[in-house]
């Protein structure tokens, strides 16, 4: 993601049994384009050895306050240096000592020495430990610092006990130090209503009518606004993306339940993307019986047009904006134009769909933001992720 690269990373890396993990998270860091100085604890050395982290951030890995680099005083520099601490995973320990203010490894004395650079403290051990008063007392005076945690996630736990102690999934992670590092924060206090994927209509208990939409333009849609600060609800319909983290997850399945969806959250929303590919037809009847191959024949599906959606919203529209989307091949401005005045929306965001490129199931896509006073932006081809920060960028402005 280009607009997050090159942000510099301090990964602390403490004594858990989850340290193998730092590995992965590291490269995942690096694959975000991100500079990334590893600080680990002598316990932490104990888990994972510093030539695999040096290995992979491709940076000295830093162990000790008092090494031959202490002279440029590595606790300042580095902490000054860095656009977000992350410490994953955070030993019982290392939240006791922040929360204390101690300053005797490196760690915490960097920490102890970062200005306005966010923290992100994903904590990793025994249910019991994290449960303790003593724990939960040491967050809460981080929390009145202003640092921030991710996880713990609940499940099996490396000791066979179960509950709440696990290092959470490192997307989750990564999803996190993005909206830390996502300085813009327009969208603050904000209600965000996103619809994504595509609608089923059913034929009978077991087949249905659909289309190929993916989701994915919808679910970066809003990951992207909860880092710009929206509040934000996503609608979808089936997929195979997993719901995105921090974001209130409503599941449908065919248009009648998206309408219904949308009206119960419209209310109290402020901006409305309308990215779901909803189908415009469905089977006139649904058999309640599976519909037997053996002695139907040509069997004849009979559609009628579903809800008109944003019909419906138009009417209740207020001061709220609507972002609709379209899929157009030609005519691509003046398509969009008509369709935004008949629909009453405010903003258009037009799916390039021509030659060999379409953006159903892709991972990039090609978007025009047509503006309802005409302007419009074209994207190039970018990820999905991009188009994303793209169109919220022209929603900002509009607002
Ligand atoms: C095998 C083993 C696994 C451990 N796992 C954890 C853990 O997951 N979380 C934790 O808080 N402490 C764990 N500990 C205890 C810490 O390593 C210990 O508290 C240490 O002092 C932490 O130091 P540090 O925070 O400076 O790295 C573990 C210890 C051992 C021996």
């Amino acid at each position: 993601m280009r607009y997050l690269k090159g942000n510099r990373v301090v990964l602390g890396v403490t004594g858990s049994i989850a340290a193998y993990k730092s590995a992965e998270l590291l490269r995942l860091m690096v694959k975000a384009g991100f500079n990334v100085r590893v600080v680990m604890t002598v316990e932490a050395q104990s888990f994972i050895s510093p030539l695999t982290l040096a290995t992979i951030s491709g940076e000295k890995v830093l162990l000790n306050e008092f090494s031959d680099d202490a002279y440029k005083i590595p606790h300042i520099q580095e902490a000054r240096n860095s656009d977000i601490i992350v410490i994953a995973p955070a030993t019982a320990q290392i939240i006791s000592e922040l929360a204390c203010g101690r300053a005797d490894k490196l760690l915490t004395a960097m920490v102890l020495a970062a200005r306005d650079t966010p923290v992100l403290i994903a904590p990793a051990m025994n249910s019991a430990m994290w449960a303790h008063p003593a724990t939960q007392g040491n967050v809460s005076t981080l929390f009145s610092y202003g640092y921030h945690f991710v996880g713990p996630a609940k499940g099996e736990l490396a000791c066979g006990e179960e509950g709440s102690g696990r290092l959470v999934d490192l997307p989750i992670i990564m999803e996190e130090i993005f909206y830390l590092l996502h300085r813009e924060k327009a969208l603050d206090g904000k209600r965000v209503l996103v619809t994504a994927s595509r609608t089923i209509e059913a034929i009978d208990p077991v087949r249905y009518i659909s289309n190929y939409s993916s989701g994915k333009m919808g679910y970066w849609l809003a990951r992207v606004a909860r880092r710009w600060g929206a509040d934000v609800t996503l609608i979808s319909g089936p997929s195979e993306l997993s719901p995105p983290y921090g974001v209130k997850f409503v599941g449908v399945e065919s248009a009648s339940d998206m309408k219904e969806a949308i009206l119960d959250h419209f209310n109290s929303t402020d901006i409305l993307f309308m990215a779901a590919a909803v189908a415009d037809f469905r089977p006139v009847y649904k058999y309640n019986h599976k519909i037997k191959k053996e002695g139907s024949g040509t069997l004849l599906l009979r559609l009628e047009p579903t809800v008109d959606i944003l019909g419906e919203i138009a009417l209740r529209k207020g001061n709220k904006v609507i972002v609709g989307f379209a899929a157009e091949s030609d005519n691509l401005v003046e398509n969009a134009l008509q369709k935004m005045r008949k629909k009453n929306m405010d903003i258009i965001v037009v799916n390039k769909i021509a030659g060999d490129f379409s953006a159903f199931g892709s991972d990039f896509n090609e978007v025009t933001v047509i503006v309802k006073d005409g302007s419009s932006y074209v994207s190039g081809r970018v990820t999905k992720e991009e188009a994303a920060e793209f169109v919220i960028d022209k929603v900002v402005r509009l607002l």
